[in-house]
């Protein structure tokens, strides 16, 4: 393309972007509405108690009362509320079909309640991220404000409840007997915990430890844990994840769910799990899909992770100044380079289907 062709008006490009940013625009502006429904319960004020009216669900919330309205209305329009006329001062409101699976069940394969909450996680920290484009300063985890747990949370929990045991285990060869048998795991990066829990839950006599190096996500899984009756089989502790070296080769299977893009020093920590596998052990990593070649422009997946990488996972791994970061867009050939590099002599790429995620065994 020379420099005439780039400067060379293109009306219908324009109008053809113009319309693809309003409909971002539109999307940013309803997650954050969808966000502020799921902070202040209102979903679930409707789903127990709807039809209702605006005032009514105030009584009930507590919640100012002309503010409800608006929101309620918003609801409305965009299809996630029905209403039985079309006075919003007056009328009943009720869940639209799909709304309880995909905002008040957590561990629903539909939920999507994370995704509203990144929306206000990453406005907490856009002043510094914004700043961070100049200096090259890294924005931490906890400038994203709990919101940023909460989203992480969300966003994976049901996959761990719905896939891990009952897909992902019984597609990694040999995987499921190890565990049968009672296997000592690790989970690093372990967030709020939901793997771990969800192995152990499956797994009787499996033992999981999770290192995170985030003290809110450690509380949250510490606390799911205990929720979910596996205290006493899952131990959570505010640690790096070179730490898991510390007691020597004592794990059968050490995991990095979708953590590993994000860190600062990614070869450094395989470097340690694969020292703290007991004889026979592997190493299993789920991380981002990115394609294996670099298409641009790409699909909706490839342009969120890349969005995501930019704004999110890239700016948290660059904490250390002599980060090693790699970011969402970790394609194959990339995690091969870095595991090569910490002394791993095979790369199985599993065989397991999913739009967002791809499955690696690492072995020593
Ligand atoms: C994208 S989250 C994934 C969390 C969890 N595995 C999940 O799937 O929901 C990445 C996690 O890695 C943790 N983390 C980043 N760097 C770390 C380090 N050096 N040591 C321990 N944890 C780290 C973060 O605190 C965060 O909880």
């Amino acid at each position: 393309m020379t420099t005439t062709d780039v400067n060379k008006a293109d009306p219908q490009a324009a109008e053809a972007l113009l319309g693809r940013m309003f409909g971002a625009a539109l999307g940013a502006a309803e997650l954050f509405t969808i966000y502020l429904g799921d902070r202040h319960g209102i979903y679930q004020a409707i789903g127990a108690n709807g039809p209702i009216t605006a005032s009514e669900l105030a009584e009930r919330t507590g919640l100012d009362h002309r503010y409800l309205v608006e929101w309620l209305q918003s609801q409305a329009i965009s299809g996630l509320l029905t209403i039985d006329g079309t006075d919003v001062w007056t009328d009943r409101f009720e869940l639209a079909p799909g709304v309880r699976e995909a905002l008040l069940e957590p561990s629903s394969p539909f939920y999507a309640g994370g995704l509203a909450a990144i929306v206000p996680a990453t406005g907490r920290a856009f002043p510094q991220l914004v700043e961070a484009f100049r200096t090259g300063a890294g924005v931490p985890y906890t400038a994203y404000g709990e919101e940023a747990v909460q989203a992480q949370e969300a966003l994976n929990r049901p996959a761990y409840v719905n896939s891990l045991a009952t897909e992902w285990v019984p597609a990694v060869p040999g995987l499921h007997d190890v565990l049968s048998a009672g296997a000592r795991v690790a989970d690093l990066g372990t967030g709020a915990g939901w793997s771990a829990i969800e192995l152990a839950k499956a797994y009787p006599a499996v033992q999981v430890d999770g290192y995170d190096n985030d003290e809110d996500s450690i509380s949250r899984a510490r606390r799911n844990a205990a929720e979910q009756g596996v205290a006493h089989r899952v131990d959570f502790e505010v640690r790096d994840i070179t730490a898991v070296a510390a007691g020597g080769p004592q794990y059968d299977v050490v995991t990095f769910f979708e953590c590993l893009h994000d860190l600062a020093h990614p070869v450094e920590a395989l470097t340690a799990a694969r020292t703290a596998l007991a004889p026979g052990g592997s190493v299993i990593v789920m991380d981002e899909r990115a394609d294996e070649v670099l298409t641009a422009p790409g699909d909706e997946v490839q342009r969120f992770l890349a969005a995501a990488s930019t704004i999110w996972c890239t700016p948290q791994g660059l904490v250390d100044e002599d980060s090693d970061v790699v970011g969402a867009i970790m394609r194959p050939d990339q995690l091969r380079h870095l595991a090569g590099h910490a002394g791993y002599g095979t790369v199985d790429v599993l065989p397991i289907e999913h739009p967002f995620w791809r499955f690696y065994r690492l072995n020593p």
